[in-house]
């Protein structure tokens, strides 16, 4: 699809692994100064880019900070199904967007979400990020979703343009693990691709929607860096009664010991499935628990922590 500008022209086109470097720096022209993080990420200086470590870029804004781990990032998409769009002026990438489509009960249904949309720093306000929002809605209505989301949106007002209005708010809640009474089983979750939970709900750990936080919980989600190495992810099926779910606790750097958790669950909330969980983690030895929820969810115990976002969305149909 071409798109004229007043003076210019530019093509949105699929991106593919060869565009990574090009993505990548994208990306970091939108980060205005570059910091460095001490060994215990207590203490955190300025730095210049050629001093930091591909970890230490990743702490600056994730896998687009760095070439390589930008190319390992594009490349789990891509095979993983997803979409990565990028926009092109005279053979240079100056924005990039990235869609993943879930399959999920209502509210979201068939889902398209919008995980990140980036235009180049200095090509802003030129059209191109409406442009890269109006392929990615047709594309939407051309998969045949229900609905159009982002989360965690840092440009509201942007998405206000194109129909998507707040939809629910998320937060971030500190579960206590412990022991519990309730008899379940568990055996280990194969790695696997989406399929294994397509039209599954997320009551817990939703982020941006099922299929994305599926892919970024898998083995080798993340390139293989020391600083990462020896972090625990545990992955099972738990069956509790007439309830089966997949639990996925990824233990997180920032807090060692303390598990991420998510949960796939066929048939909504079970009441029975969050003392399971507790007591699942105790029993690895993990010592706390974190999960992103709806604001509006029950969740015993749970402790809202540090962070909040807001969910946008448009109905397609
Ligand atoms: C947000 C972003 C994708 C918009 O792309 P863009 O190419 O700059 O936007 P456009 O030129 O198509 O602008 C369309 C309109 O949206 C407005 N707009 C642009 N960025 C906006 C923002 N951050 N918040 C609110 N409105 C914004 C523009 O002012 C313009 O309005 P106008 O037509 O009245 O002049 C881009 O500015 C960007 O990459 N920002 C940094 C990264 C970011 O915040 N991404 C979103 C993460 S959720």
């Amino acid at each position: 699809m071409v798109r004229r500008m007043s003076t210019t022209q530019f093509l949105i086109r699929p991106a593919t692994v060869d565009d990574a470097p090009a993505i990548s720096a994208v990306h970091c022209t939108n980060v205005t100064g570059w910091r460095m993080w001490d060994v215990n990420n207590d203490d955190v200086r300025p730095a210049r880019y050629t001093d930091l470590t591909p970890y230490q870029r990743w702490l600056n804004g994730g896998p687009w900070m760095d070439a390589a781990a930008c190319t390992h990032h594009i490349t789990r998409l891509l095979d993983s199904g997803s979409i990565a769009i990028v926009a092109e002026l005279n053979g240079r990438v100056l924005a990039e967007a990235e869609l993943h489509i879930a399959d999920e009960p209502p509210p979201y249904g068939r889902n398209m979400n919008l995980a990140v949309i980036y235009v180049h720093r200095n090509h802003q306000g030129q059209g191109i990020g409406s442009a890269l929002m109006r392929h990615a809605l047709a594309l939407a209505e051309s998969e045949g979703c229900d609905t159009f989301t982002v989360a965690h949106a840092e440009a509201p007002s942007f998405y206000a343009r194109y129909g998507l209005q707040k939809e629910s708010m998320w937060i971030r809640f500190r579960l206590p693990i412990g022991r519990c009474k309730i008899k379940y089983s568990a055996e280990p979750l194969p790695d696997g691709s989406y399929d294994i939970v397509r039209g599954w709900a997320m009551p817990i750990g939703r982020y941006q929607n099922a299929h994305h936080d599926w892919e970024r919980t898998r083995p080798g989600a993340v390139p293989d860096l020391d600083e990462w190495r020896g972090l625990r992810l545990e992955r099972h099926w738990i069956t509790v009664g007439r309830h089966r779910a997949a639990l996925i606790l990824e233990e997180s750097p920032s807090a060692p010991g303390v598990a991420d958790t998510f949960v796939f669950t066929p048939t909504g909330f079970a009441a029975d499935i969050l003392p399971v969980i507790r007591d699942f983690a105790s029993l690895f030895g993990f010592t706390g628990l974190r999960c992103f929820a709806r604001s509006d969810s029950r969740l015993p115990d749970a402790v809202a922590a540090d962070y909040t976002h807001k969910l946008f969305l448009k109905r397609l149909r």
